[in-house]
């Protein structure tokens, strides 16, 4: 697993992002390939897989529980399911990294399994909050042990069985649905899930896809425990969180027109479109089509004179990954841009608000963090051996792979390099992203060491 500290880009200013690119494929969607296929009655092929490290932790998981996984191999899988209770005991505990996504949907999977198991994570994944998926899972009947502080390692205790739930999130998390509908696989009854503002819905749809009948009525959605999947050929759509990066940086650097492959538009995912459509961006979907159960386009993208904009509540869960770099965006636009409603942030890979807030005033942005989001005032950008940066000529990723990301980006605007430290996580959700970037015409230097 990547260690903090041990990698640093060097960004060349300025440039001009063209060409066509396909991003790596979507994170979301390949974390519920694998799961889905293990539990699932056949062979489940997986094209598009995604070979960055959060994925990769769900897979060797599963590859722990006894399931046979052949690949990846240029982004196929091939997996043999063993059925619903066909699941062996791990012999340790399985990490899971730095992916959230891996432990909150896995101690849901294996709430209802008949052998203990117990999830660890790195630094930063243990201090995430894990009360909000063990709680409801105990609602139904689950024993899991967490720190008294509510965090990783998770000990899954077996239990007689589980009882359906009808469960109303308290926050607009599809991690959260995900976790109880997989725990609800296994539970008796019915277990219904309804989510304060949409989220994204990619389980509620490869469920479908394998079989398995998933009732929605409005903001709830439903199903039955106790039925089978049935494995299925699957094709993951490119990411559009990784896609935020090329949107935001062809948006901000001038001549740039960027065409972005086969990237997935399930509408649960576009705030990031949306809202740099709403500051003025030229964003254009072309050859729209369907891959795998979910909805795909070619997106064409040019540079825009981006002004700032106040964004919409509504728009926050649909571009909750796409924040830090719609920050980026606001730095270059004309005007004050808002964000509020996004207090969700504050508990992701890093405190999203605030090292965003440091980077920024590296830069010399104008910055202001709201305990629930951040107002910032866009202008120039400056660089980091500029006046602000202080003692630390870098910015520091803090681990945070979309953070590392999204300040490579702020150099197509920078006035001189910028230097950023802690990115080895980048490998989490885009492998191979200093070298697409570079094919796009960002110069990027990593080191490591
Ligand atoms: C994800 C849901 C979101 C998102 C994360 C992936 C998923 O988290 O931020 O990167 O795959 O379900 P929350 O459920 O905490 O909002």
């Amino acid at each position: 697993m990547a260690q903090p500290s041990d990698t640093r880009y060097l960004v060349a200013p300025g440039g001009t992002l063209r060409g066509r690119l396909r991003v790596p494929g979507d994170k979301s969607i390949s974390h519920r390939s694998i799961m889905l296929a293990a539990i699932a009655e056949g062979e489940t092929r997986i094209s598009g897989f995604l070979e960055g490290a959060d994925a990769l932790a769900t897979l060797n998981a599963f590859r722990r529980m006894g399931v046979r996984i052949e690949g990846p191999d240029g982004g196929e899988v091939r997996v043999q399911g063993v059925g619903l209770r066909g699941l062996r005991a791990p012999d340790g505990p399985l990490d899971m990294g730095n992916s959230g996504t891996s432990m909150r949907l896995l101690s849901g999977l294996l709430a209802g399994q008949s052998f203990p198991v117990t999830l660890v994570g790195d630094a930063s994944l243990s201090k995430r909050p894990m009360r909000r998926v063990t709680e409801p899972l105990a609602q139904m009947g689950a024993r899991i042990g967490t720190t008294e502080g509510g965090t990783a390692p998770l000990d899954l205790v077996p239990v007689e069985r589980l009882t359906g739930l009808d469960y109303l999130m308290p926050v607009a998390s599809a991690q959260v649905k995900s976790s109880l509908l997989l725990a609800g696989l296994y539970a008796e009854g019915e277990t219904c899930v309804t989510e304060p503002a949409p989220t994204r819905d990619h389980t509620e749809r490869m469920l479908t896809t394998f079989g398995y009948s998933v009732r929605r009525h409005a903001a709830k959605v439903c199903l039955t425990g106790g039925g089978r999947l049935t494995g299925c050929r699957l094709t993951i759509p490119a990411d559009i969180s990784s896609a935020a990066f090329f949107l935001v940086g062809a948006s901000i650097a001038p001549g740039s027109d960027l065409i972005l492959e086969g990237v997935g538009i399930n509408q649960t995912r576009v705030g990031v479109i949306n809202i740099l459509r709403a500051m003025g961006g030229d964003i254009e979907l072309m050859d729209r089509r369907t891959a795998g159960g979910e909805p795909v386009a070619d997106i064409r993208v040019r540079h825009a004179r981006l002004r700032g904009i106040r964004i919409p509540v509504d728009q926050v869960p649909l571009a909750i990954d796409e924040l830090p770099v719609l920050f980026i965006a606001a730095a270059c636009a004309e005007g004050e841009t808002i964000l509020t409603g996004a207090e969700e942030l504050r508990v992701k890979e890093s405190d999203r608000i605030q090292v965003m807030a440091d980077g920024l005033a590296k830069l010399g942005v104008c910055a202001e963090p709201l305990p629930d989001g951040m107002r910032i005032f866009g202008g120039s950008l400056g660089s980091t051996s500029g006046p602000d940066a202080g003692d630390a000529p870098w910015i520091d990723a803090h681990g945070d792979h979309r953070i590392a990301m999204s300040f490579a980006i702020a150099a197509l605007r920078a006035s001189g390099p910028v230097a950023i430290r802690d990115c080895a996580n980048v490998e989490t959700s885009f492998p191979g992203f200093v070298e697409l970037a570079a094919t796009a015409g960002l110069s990027i230097q990593a080191t490591r060491g």
